[in-house]
């Protein structure tokens, strides 16, 4: 399941958009870091170098275009109230909500280049093993991924946020299936 757990930005796996997205602007004011000695002085060819490590250096995560803890706090939210409701799902989880919507906002920001604060407390994500308690068949993955659409449109990214969110929480529903 590597494809499920974080990656950085300049990871060779990361898709073009992720790339593009890690890369989305950089501030022109920004010069070299004052120890490149290629950067230091060494004309056209340092200046071309300098403009480089800023790119790299200003990297833009998912997690900071979408505005951080600002976005998936109530991305999480929206996808609870789904889960409370449902007549599947709801069994599943434990009476208190509370730790577990923490856990899945910690990861998903952790996930998509925020704070490292889930693994920082739990370790390695392995989210199969996690989810190996809880009988999940294609009509479970079917109703959490239909909650997470639905908290995903009603957090209101842009489209191309939206695919991207969508593209991932679907190939992750399914991997997370452990029972047929
Ligand atoms: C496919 C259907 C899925 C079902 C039925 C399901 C169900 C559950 C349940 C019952 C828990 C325990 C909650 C608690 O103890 O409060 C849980 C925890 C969690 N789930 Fe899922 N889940 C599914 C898919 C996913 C997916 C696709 C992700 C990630 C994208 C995910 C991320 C998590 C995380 C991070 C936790 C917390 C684990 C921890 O304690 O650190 N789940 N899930």
């Amino acid at each position: 399941m590597e494809h499920l757990e974080p990656l950085s930005c300049t990871d060779p796996v990361r898709d073009g958009f992720h790339r593009r997205l890690c890369r989305l602007r950089r501030n022109p004011n920004r010069s070299g870091p004052p120890h490149d000695p290629i950067a230091n002085g060494h004309g056209a060819i340092g200046q071309e170098r300098s403009r480089e490590t800023a790119i790299v250096d200003e990297e833009i995560t998912l997690y900071d275009h979408v505005g951080g803890s600002a976005f998936f706090g109530p991305l999480v939210e929206h996808f609870y109230d789904g889960v409370e409701h449902d007549p599947v799902l709801r069994p599943l989880y434990p009476d208190d909500l509370g730790p577990g919507k923490r856990a899945l906002r910690l990861f998903l920001e952790q996930y998509w280049g925020g704070p490292g604060t889930y693994s920082a407390e739990k370790g390695h994500p392995r989210l199969r093993m996690r989810h190996a308690p809880f009988v999940i068949g294609p009509a479970e993955r079917d109703r959490w991924f239909h909650h997470m659409v639905a908290a995903v449109k009603r957090s209101g990214p842009s489209p191309e946020i939206e695919a991207r969110l969508l593209e991932y929480f679907d190939m992750a529903a399914t991997a997370m299936i452990n029972h047929e």
